[in-house]
């Protein structure tokens, strides 16, 4: 029995007629790809064309000190010619990427799949004549450009490792990464529009080069044709150069456990960690679960909005879609640019059939007025899809009856940089929605609720603790670029013999899975994550500042903003004008989207005796939640908390 029959949403027979999975199938598939995960993945891996065939499925172990995870372990395969190679006899003229950029007015590409194999090849043989070897990581800073999908394709064919840095990040973190993987080569654009506003990657790229080796390479797309500075024989201009490669350059066989890409995120300590994916599990599961959850049949035309800076892009702007011979739309702009119909602009425009995008997005346009959508004709789309934060009710029911028109099914994924692709989400012809729920799990996902205290499971409905995982899936990250111990210690040592995956959840009587949030110190900031730690050495960075503690505080449009407690060096006067230098601080010192919403100053941060910040009462303050501060005698110097109040009051 459903618990709140109401506030659920069926799809119509229409939807579940022409579904890749019913109800029935999707109970029964599930069953086999948990209780028989060898059978059911040697079966799904098929969907990709392996050099070598597997002869081994799965081949993991979640203990800690001995985490090891395989999948596919002995099958060889090439990432690049699953995703282009092998649909050139069947669709070599289909369009593969879409590219709408961001003016508006300029013409929008279409690139056919035989169009990409030819750039992606070139591009390969730029790498190889660069000395780029199998194995050499390659860091990628480029805007939303079909360059980013040529340069990803074209390590993968040969072997090489990217690791794709967000176009906002500052030179600093860009330097961080690139040193932290030991990239050969980075790749970038000169200059790169969004919403009608330009930002200088190539002059970032030449500040974040001052901070690493003077051997790595700098390859400039010539995006826009802005003036940048050149310094020759370390930067190279790579449109030039694929024009004059070889158009066609042999797919390297990997093992399926080589290196696909690292992406770095971050997590409640330290620098951001390394995730790195791997070929073989990450492919069949990336592909499997864009299928599946978006329904995604032949000849759609399939919209991700995310930034392929981030691992949303990866999934299901590049890898998913292309293994699946799809056309997949890349977007350059912002939904606000020119104004807040642009997102259904381009979906009448290209008639997309699934869009999936990020809750902030949707409440950013929804207090722009319901005329921005109704202008539009959307009659193409099928599916909508949310990722990267919990939806919240109002902005999931002004999706559901603006964009969807009350008739489309939404679907709710959670999911992780870590785990590759989506692994609770409902699969559309198969599980009715309920608003907020991200609903059941994909295939072979376990996820289990934990006592977080005790780390045992809680059985039967309903349930509230902790989100982990009980067993291996095939997207799952394999380590923590160069720190395995890391991994370990992040994912499987608080809950042994579990993933853990940081996220607080609910399981209602129906067996449906609600996020409540992160349970650590990682906060999600218009969908973006972010350390509190990373801000906080940002602030401590900076000369007038003695100490910080950064919590994150409920935001209208962002989900969550960035509240900063900030105590200054002795004798430093706090004005109005310091907070604008450390806003600018933190910007230059991580990106725009770690910009504080607020400073507050404070002449003293809440501490136990030995030493450590109360954050649970600073997350309150910045609440503006008094009454629920609960214990605070185990504090220092109480006392501490009312002047916080005050200062927070007097705002
Ligand atoms: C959050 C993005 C609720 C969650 C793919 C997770 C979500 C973190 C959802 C991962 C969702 C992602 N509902 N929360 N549908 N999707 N999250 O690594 O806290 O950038 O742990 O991966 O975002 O963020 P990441």
């Amino acid at each position: 029995m459903l618990d709140n029959p109401e506030n659920i949403y069926k799809p119509s027979a229409e939807f579940i007629q022409n579904a890749h999975v019913g109800p029935d199938k999707y109970k029964e598939m599930y069953t086999v790809s948990v209780e028989d995960p060898e059978t059911f993945w040697g079966e799904h891996g098929k969907r990709l064309d392996w050099i070598e065939p597997y002869t081994k499925v799965k081949n993991t172990c979640f203990d800690f000190g001995k985490v090891s995870i395989k999948w596919f372990e002995d099958g060889v395969l090439n990432v690049a010619a699953n995703c282009v190679d092998r649909h050139l006899a069947t669709r070599g003229d289909q369009t593969a990427i879409i590219f709408e950029p961001d003016d508006p007015n300029a013409e929008a590409q279409h690139i056919t799949y035989k169009e990409l194999h030819e750039k992606v090849c070139r591009m390969a043989n730029v790498l190889l004549s660069q000395g780029v070897m199998r194995g050499d990581r390659v860091v990628i800073y480029l805007p939303m450009i079909p360059e980013a999908a040529y340069a990803m394709l074209a390590c993968a064919r040969i072997g090489a490792v990217h690791s794709i840095v967000f176009a906002g990040f500052s030179p600093d973190a860009l330097a961080n990464r690139i040193n932290d993987c030991g990239a050969k080569l980075v790749i970038t654009a000169d200059t790169a529009p969004r919403g009608g506003r330009v930002t200088a990657l190539k002059s970032n790229t030449d500040a974040a080069l001052l901070h690493c080796s003077d051997k790595v390479r700098c390859l400039v797309v010539k995006h826009t044709g802005d003036q940048t500075t050149w310094i020759d024989g370390r930067d190279v201009d790579v449109k030039a150069l694929m024009e004059t490669a070889a158009p066609d350059c042999p797919p390297r066989p990997m093992g399926a456990e080589d290196p696909l890409f690292i992406l770095y995120t971050s997590g409640s300590t330290g620098k951001p960690k390394g995730v790195v994916h791997t070929s073989g599990g990450y492919l069949v599961y990336a592909a499997m679960t864009q299928e599946y959850t978006f329904d995604y049949h032949d000849g759609d035309v399939f919209w991700c909005s995310a930034d392929v800076g981030w691992v949303t892009g990866h999934s299901y702007i590049v890898y998913g879609p292309l293994a699946n011979g799809a056309t997949t739309l890349m977007f350059e702009g912002v939904p606000t640019y020119p104004d807040a119909g642009r997102f259904w602009a381009v979906c009448e425009k290209h008639k997309v059939n699934q869009f999936y995008t990020a809750p902030t997005a949707i409440r950013a346009l929804m207090g722009q007025g319901p005329e921005w959508v109704e202008k539009y004709d959307l009659s193409s789309l099928k599916l909508l899809g949310t990722v990267g934060e919990p939806i919240n009710p109002e902005a999931w029911n002004w999706y559901n009856e603006l964009v969807g028109k009350g008739k489309l099914p939404i679907v709710d994924t959670w999911w992780q940089t870590e785990t590759g692709g989506h692994m609770i989400t409902p699969i559309p012809g198969a599980v009715p929605a309920k608003p907020g729920s991200a609903t059941l799990p994909f295939f072979g996902v376990k996820p289990v609720i934990l006592d977080a205290e005790k780390g045992t499971e809680i059985e039967g409905n309903p349930a509230e603790g902790v989100l982990a995982i009980a067993d291996s899936w095939p997207g799952q990250m394999r380590t923590v670029w160069g720190d395995h111990e890391r991994f370990e210690a992040t994912y499987f040592q608080q809950y042994k013999g579990y993933y853990f995956s940081g996220d607080g959840c609910r399981r209602d009587e129906d067996g449906y899975f609600w996020i409540t949030g992160r349970v650590d110190d990682v906060i999600n900031v218009s969908g973006h994550r972010m350390g509190t730690a990373e801000v906080e050495s940002a602030l401590v960075a900076h000369a007038d500042v003695a100490e910080a503690a950064v919590v994150g505080f409920p935001h209208d449009i962002k989900g969550q903003g960035i509240y900063c407690y900030v105590t200054l060096m002795n004798g430093i006067e706090p004005t109005d004008e310091l907070k604008k230098d450390l806003e600018k601080w933190v910007r230059t010192e991580i990106g725009p989207i770690a910009k504080p919403d607020h400073i507050q100053w404070a002449p003293g941060l809440p501490k136990t005796r030995s030493g450590k910040i109360m954050r649970r009462i600073l997350r309150k303050i910045a609440e503006n939640d008094y009454g629920a501060l609960g214990d605070t005698s185990t504090l220092a110097d109480p006392s501490v908390v009312d002047d916080l109040i005050e200062n927070r009051m007097n705002k």
